[in-house]
C-alpha cells in the first residue's frame, strides 16, 4: 500500500513510519511541514530507505496536497499532523483550529476526490473530556474543554461525517497520553526527564494529582496501524495503556530512577480549564486483536535511559524556541511555586 503519512517527523509519526517501513508491503510518504515540534533527526535511521519518501508541506495547502496524493498513487492516509499541546493551544487556539480542523479537512477532501481506499484520523481520548470516574467508551458523549482537545473532535467529527455522508472509508482512533522516545520536551515525561538530568525544578501544576492513563508510543503505534488495516469503516477505537497514574507519582518515579532528590518539586499555579482524569475502555479495539504490551515501569524506565544516552537530541531543542516558551510559560509560576511537603 502507499501510505501518505501526514506529522510522520514528530514524536507519534516518526515511530509509526518506522513500524510501518517495517511491513515489505507498504510504501511511506512522509508529509510534514517542519515546524517547531517536527524533526527529521528523528528519522535519521531510515532516511535512505527505498520505500520512504518525505515532502515537506502544510496540510492546510490544497493543491500541494492534491498533488501528493496524486503523483504518489496513494491508497490509504494516516493523518498524524496536528498541534498537540494543551499548553499552547491557550496561547494560540486559532493555530489549532487552523491545523487541526481546516487542514483535517482539506487532507480528507483531497483524499475523497482521488479514491483513496482508507483514512485514518488520529484523534485523542481529550475530546471526552475530564472523567471523574469510570472509563470514556466509544459511543460516549464528545466534551472538550481546551482549545486542543476541541479542535481536535472537530477534526474527527469532520471525518466521521465523510462516512456518513460519502461512504468515504474513514476510522478515527482516540489513544491516551504517549509517552517513549523522541518527543518534543514541552509535555509532561520528556520535560520532568530533561529537568531532572539537569537538576532543574519539576513544576506540578495545582496538586499534582491529576490521574493520566500512560500509553506507551509502541503501543500506540501498534493500536493507530491496527485499526488502519481492520478497523470498521465509521468506527471510533479508543487505544489506551491500562496505566493510571496521578501525576505525582509519575513525578517521584522519575527523579527516582534518575536519583534525584524530591526537593526539585514545585507545586505551581494550574492550567486554566486543567482536565483532571482521562481513561478508556479499549475493549473495541481489543476485540478486533490488539493489546498493550508494555508496562509502565519498564516503558518509563527505558524513556528515561533514551533521554539520558540522547542528550544531542534534546539539548539543542531546550535551547531554542523553546527557551522563550518555557520562560513564558514557567519562570514566574516557578518563583511563586511551592516545594513538595511546605
Ligand atoms: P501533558 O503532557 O501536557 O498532556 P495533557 O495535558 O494533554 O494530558 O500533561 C500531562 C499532565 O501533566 C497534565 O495533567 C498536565 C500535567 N503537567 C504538569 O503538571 N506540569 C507540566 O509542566 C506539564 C507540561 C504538564
Amino acid at each position: 500500500m502507499n501510505i501518505l503519512l501526514t506529522g510522520g517527523a514528530g514524536f507519534i509519526g516518526s515511530h509509526l513510519v518506522r513500524r510501518l517501513l517495517d511491513r515489505p508491503e507498504h510504501q511511506v510518504i512522509n508529509f510534514d511541514a517542519l515546524r517547531y515540534s517536527g524533526n527529521l533527526a528523528n528519522l535519521e535511521s531510515v532516511q535512505q530507505h527505498p520505500r520512504y519518501r518525505f515532502v515537506q508541506g502544510d496540510i492546510c495547502d490544497q493543491p500541494l496536497v492534491e498533488s501528493v496524493i496524486r503523483d504518489h498513487q496513494i491508497d490509504g492516509v494516516i493523518n498524524c499532523a496536528a498541534e498537540t499541546h494543551v499548553d499552547r493551544s491557550i496561547l494560540d487556539p486559532g493555530s489549532f483550529a487552523r491545523t487541526d480542523v481546516v487542514g483535517t479537512g482539506v487532507l480528507l477532501e483531497a483524499a475523497r476526490q482521488a479514491g483513496v481506499r482508507r483514512f485514518l484520523q488520529v484523534s485523542t481520548d481529550e475530546v471526552y473530556g475530564s472523567v471523574e470516574t469510570g472509563t470514556s467508551s466509544e459511543t460516549d458523549r464528545l466534551a472538550p474543554r481546551s482549545p486542543y482537545s476541541a479542535s481536535k473532535a472537530g477534526g474527527e467529527l469532520l471525518a466521521l461525517s465523510y462516512w456518513t455522508t460519502y461512504q468515504f472509508p474513514v476510522v478515527v482512533t482516540r489513544g491516551s497520553n504517549t509517552y517513549g522516545s523522541h518527543q518534543y520536551p514541552e509535555k509532561f515525561i520528556p520535560l520532568f526527564v530533561t529537568n531532572a538530568i539537569d537538576a532543574q525544578l519539576l513544576p506540578l501544576y495545582g496538586d499534582g494529582r491529576q490521574c493520566r492513563d500512560w500509553l506507551a508510543v509502541e503501543d500506540h503505534c501498534a493500536g493507530i496501524e491496527h485499526a488502519f488495516l481492520h478497523g470498521e469503516p465509521g468506527t471510533a477505537y479508543n487505544i489506551g495503556g491500562g496505566n493510571e497514574r496521578e501525576n505525582l507519582t509519575v513525578a517521584e518515579m522519575i527523579l527516582d530512577s534518575l536519583g534525584q532528590s524530591k526537593s526539585l518539586l514545585r507545586y505551581v499555579s494550574d492550567r486554566p480549564g486543567h482536565d483532571r482524569r482521562y481513561a478508556v475502555d479499549c475493549s473495541r479495539l481489543r476485540e478486533l486483536g490488539w493489546k498493550p504490551v508494555v508496562s509502565f515501569a519498564d516503558g518509563l524506565r527505558e524513556t528515561v535511559r533514551w533521554y539520558h544516552e540522547h542528550e544531542s537530541w534534546w539539548r539543542p531543542i531546550k535551547s531554542g524556541e523553546f527557551k522563550r516558551y518555557y520562560e513564558e510559560q514557567y519562570r514566574r509560576r516557578l518563583e511563586e511555586g511551592t516545594a513538595c511537603g511546605s
